[in-house]
């Protein structure tokens, strides 16, 4: 009876790991088991600690290296310039006129010199140099993860630009280099400090959605007027190879927090769809002269959580659609939605002093739909308002950054480690949100097999409840 019982699991086993399936390209091994595609999740090494919940000594000034001096790092220098407690001791990117236009703008903000570092290979020295605390990266998204995992290893915290890490490998390298070095890797993902998106996660938290069961998110954003500012063409050289959902992470972030992913809840299976390149191949062929492009026109990505629950996310950088985040999350209570306008719907009971407000449907306050709605919506926009964006706003939008998020974002980071206190968002976090970069090209890839997607935290997942933003 034993032996046919091992034999049978033996014959399961083969069929299940069979050769039956399409082998794709990954950057960790993987097998496949009953259907989905499975990749080796590397066990914690010795030496290595969680990070949840870390907090590292309290800092009265953060030093800043800047790594990338273009586009988006001159502006998120800008705004780190205008929060007490900065110093941009440092500045490096490929080019010396990128630097040159760093150094004005520190100038003109009345701050002396940044030291300058240029070169490919010049940011190994600015990480090794032991003046700075925080290496800042706004590189193209080859280059995030590697210059990453050398901050880290020299002791310095990493902020990086989305998406954290443009492969599973990478991911894993991010959380083992974070654990290894007990230093802080953040994402720097702006759309979580949104006002909507915090004011939907406050009303989450607050019970008025009730249980959130499913989240979209996207960047559907017409990248036309940009393709040719990417400095070498970083962007769609990176498109042109890849076939997933290579920024995913501006959906994925606030839905994630709003959905307790790493907090209460974990991502499980994921599977992704692309259309065919339509616009995508006129983009390649009009700014790289590329026949081909691996990246469809439009790439939408589905995902399934331990409880149940479930995210959609999407992404078209070439299509005639008006830029749209999506943002909608919809619990047993009620739902919040931001594209193309913003709008709720709550049970009433749920939100006691409200139902009045609502004429026409007293059991669902439906807010802002419609002009006899847009006291309601004003009503709960106001009780609803999170305390991270009430402290902030009127400083965020003085300085401003994609509406203040960006200050936001910057300002919190900084008052944590300044203050040594835990990151609003941590390693585990930076993975996750990254991950279906690759994820979703190897799903892609096999013609829509579902994918298992790793547990960064390695079995933390449901250690804490809910993200909190902390304070002194
Ligand atoms: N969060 C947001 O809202 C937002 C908005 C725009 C861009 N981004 C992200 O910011 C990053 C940069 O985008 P961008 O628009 O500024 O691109 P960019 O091309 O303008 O800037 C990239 C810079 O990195 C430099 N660089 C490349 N390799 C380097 C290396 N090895 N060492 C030093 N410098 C190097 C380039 O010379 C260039 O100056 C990307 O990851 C992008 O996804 C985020």
């Amino acid at each position: 009876m034993k032996k046919f019982y091992l034999l049978a699991l033996l014959c399961i086993t083969l069929v299940a790991c069979s050769d039956n399936y399409p082998k794709v390209e990954s950057s960790m091994p993987y097998k496949v088991v009953n259907g989905t595609i499975v990749l080796e999740e590397p066990a914690r090494q010795p030496g290595q600690e969680s990070m949840l919940n870390y907090a590292c000594e309290p800092m009265q000034t953060v030093r800043v290296g800047l790594i990338g001096a273009g586009g988006r790092g001159r502006g998120n220098m800008g705004v780190l310039m205008q929060i007490e407690g900065v110093e941009i001791t440092a500045v490096c990117d490929l080019y010396q006129d990128h630097v040159d236009k760093a150094q004005k703008q520190i100038k003109d903000a009345g701050r002396p010199a940044a030291r300058e570092y240029v070169g490919a290979e010049a940011y190994k020295q600015l990480c090794e140099a032991d003046d700075i605390d925080l290496v800042y990266i706004c590189t193209g998204w080859q280059m995030h993860a590697p210059i990453a995992v050398y901050a880290l290893d020299h002791g310095k915290h990493a902020a990086i630009e989305v998406p954290a890490a443009t492969s599973i490998k990478e991911c894993w390298e991010l959380v083992d280099a974070s654990e290894r070095n007990r230093r802080h890797c953040m994402i720097l993902e702006n759309c979580c400090y949104d006002k909507f998106e915090l004011l939907a996660l406050n009303m989450k938290q607050k019970g008025l959605l009730g249980e959130v069961f499913h989240g979209e998110g996207a960047y559907i954003h017409n990248l036309d007027p940009f393709w040719a500012g990417y400095t070498d063409s970083w962007r769609l050289d990176f498109n042109v190879k890849h076939s997933g959902d290579n920024y995913p992470t501006h959906g994925l972030g606030p839905v994630c927090q709003s959905m307790d992913i790493n907090r209460g809840d974990k991502m499980t299976k994921l599977v992704a769809m692309s259309t065919k390149a339509m616009n995508s191949a006129e983009v390649a062929m009009r700014y790289n002269n590329n026949k081909e492009i691996a990246e469809g026109d439009q790439v939408v990505t589905l995902i399934s959580t331990e409880n149940g629950h479930e995210i959609l996310i999407q992404h078209n950088v070439y299509g005639a659609r008006p830029y749209n985040r999506l943002f909608m999350i919809a619990g047993t209570k009620g739902m919040a939605n931001k594209y193309p306008f913003e709008w709720f719907a709550v049970d009433s009971k749920q939100a006691p002093g409200v139902a009045e407000l609502e004429k026409y449907n007293p059991e669902m306050l439906i807010s802002g739909m419609s002009e006899s709605s847009i006291e309601a919506f004003n009503y709960l926009k106001q009780t609803y308002e999170h305390p991270v964006w009430t402290e902030h706003e009127q400083r965020a939008l003085e300085v401003g950054g994609h509406g203040g998020m960006d200050y936001i974002l910057n300002s919190r980071m900084i008052y944590c480690l300044r203050n040594g206190l835990p990151l609003d968002i941590n390693v585990y976090d930076a993975a996750q949100w990254s991950c279906p970069v690759e994820l979703s090209a190897l799903s892609i890839n096999t013609g829509f097999m579902p994918v298992q997607v790793p547990d960064f935290t390695r079995s933390d997942w449901n250690k804490t409840q809910g993200i909190t933003f902390a304070h002194k």
